[in-house]
């Protein structure tokens, strides 16, 4: 782990987790991840801001020692997580003098992950500045992106703002700053639907608090720098916004092709029609990549045979997912087949999605193998996408 200069005084230390492979048991990291601590030093004081993963304790130790620092008077808490916070009680240990500064919230969640005790902190609030002496820190409470606690703080003399998870990218990448756009997007993307999404409204607060802010750098606490922060947060302008694009993403399965034929001929129908589709077999999904195509498309639908008086358990995980990451979509279907059951899946499907703020089109069920009846109204589903998107 080596230390980079963002500006002189104020360092990165970025611990590289090139071979995770998903985070929280959860996250798929398809480029790994970064956990990444920062360092600023003042006339007088001298912060760092966040810690890294605990796996990466010893390296982060070694590296904050190779800065050479008498003393660090201040760890500031952005963020109780593990994955900020995890390395804070041993750098406690390293220099006992610091004190952790953190929000009220921001503390009670690091006395109950790490048993710190409450006199290790010094309280902060929203707007509050530290000085360093010839620097000033400004904490932002900003909860909710994605934890009650979330803090950004911001260095006032150089407009660097340090914005925890906001804005980040899982990426392992050797590269300090976001300079490979393209590269950087498609990671801050998924990340973005995969962790930011469920709670769009604040980011949207969020971005536009920034969007009135002098910012010339921001270190997120995963993934590269940006030194153009208008790069990331016209991305998150776009995928926190209202508008969608006119897109179709087709999460389904199939038990003995029937349900795959009406997905098949759906498709068709609707790349015919010029527009945009993306189906996902959700039986071995690929979470990320369904996450990232749910960012801005407008409309979802779902392929499913019936399982019992209800989906598939299968599309019922997926539909779990949808909900929980509540995109932005604004028209959604019900397609699929059924054996000896009836019409009941897409009912009970719908009543798995209630924030999915969706104009739903009418139901397309078979029993067994699609005919033409299916089919023609499977045209009709088709036309009736193709009408919506274009309005
Ligand atoms: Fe990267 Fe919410 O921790």
């Amino acid at each position: 782990m080596i230390v980079r200069e963002l500006k002189p005084g104020i360092h990165a230390l970025v611990a590289i987790d090139w071979d995770r492979k998903l985070f929280d048991e959860l996250v798929p990291l398809p480029e790994g991840t970064s956990y990444n601590a920062y360092v600023v030093v003042g006339s007088e004081k001298t912060a760092l801001i966040d810690s890294v993963h605990p796996s990466m304790t010893g390296d982060f130790l070694a590296a904050l020692k190779g800065l050479g620092l008498e003393r660090v008077d201040y760890i500031v808490s952005n963020h109780a997580e593990p994955d900020h916070s995890g390395s804070i009680p041993a750098v406690l240990a390293e220099y006992p003098e610091a004190k952790v500064l953190a929000n009220v919230k921001c503390r009670s969640l690091l006395i109950a992950s790490h048993g710190l005790k409450p006199d290790a902190f010094t309280l902060i609030k929203d707007q509050q500045t530290v000085s360093l002496g010839d620097r000033t820190l400004r904490f932002m409470w900003v909860p909710w992106v994605h934890w009650p606690d979330t803090t950004f703080t911001y260095v006032e003399e150089d407009r660097v703002l340090f914005s925890c998870d906001f804005l980040g990218a899982h990426l392992a990448t050797s590269d300090l700053y976001a300079d490979d756009e393209a590269r950087v997007e498609r990671a801050a993307r998924m990340y973005y639907a995969e962790i930011m999404m469920p709670y769009r409204p604040h980011v949207k607060k969020y971005v536009d608090l920034l969007a009135a802010m002098a910012i010339d750098m921001i270190g997120p606490s995963h993934g590269p720098v940006y030194r153009r922060p208008e790069f990331i947060l016209s991305h998150y302008r776009a995928w926190a916004g209202d508008a969608t694009r006119p897109a179709v993403v087709i999460p389904y399965l199939s038990m003995y092709e029937s349900t795959a034929k009406m997905v098949a001929y759906l498709i068709d129908r609707l790349m015919a029609k010029g527009l945009s589709v993306q189906p996902f077999n959700v039986v071995d999904l690929d979470s990320g990549r369904f996450a990232a195509a749910l960012v801005e498309a407008s409309t979802v639908v779902f392929g499913s045979p019936t399982v019992l008086d209800g989906p598939h358990p299968a599309m019922a995980a997926a539909a779990y997912l949808v909900n929980a990451l509540k995109p932005k979509t604004r028209y959604g279907g019900i397609i699929g087949s059924y054996g000896w059951g009836n019409d009941a899946m897409q009912n009970s499907l719908a009543k798995m999605l209630p924030n999915l703020a969706v104009e739903w089109f009418a139901p397309v069920v078979a029993g067994g193998v699609p005919k033409h009846e299916a089919l023609a109204e499977l045209d009709r589903l088709a036309e009736d996408i193709v009408r919506a998107n274009a309005a």
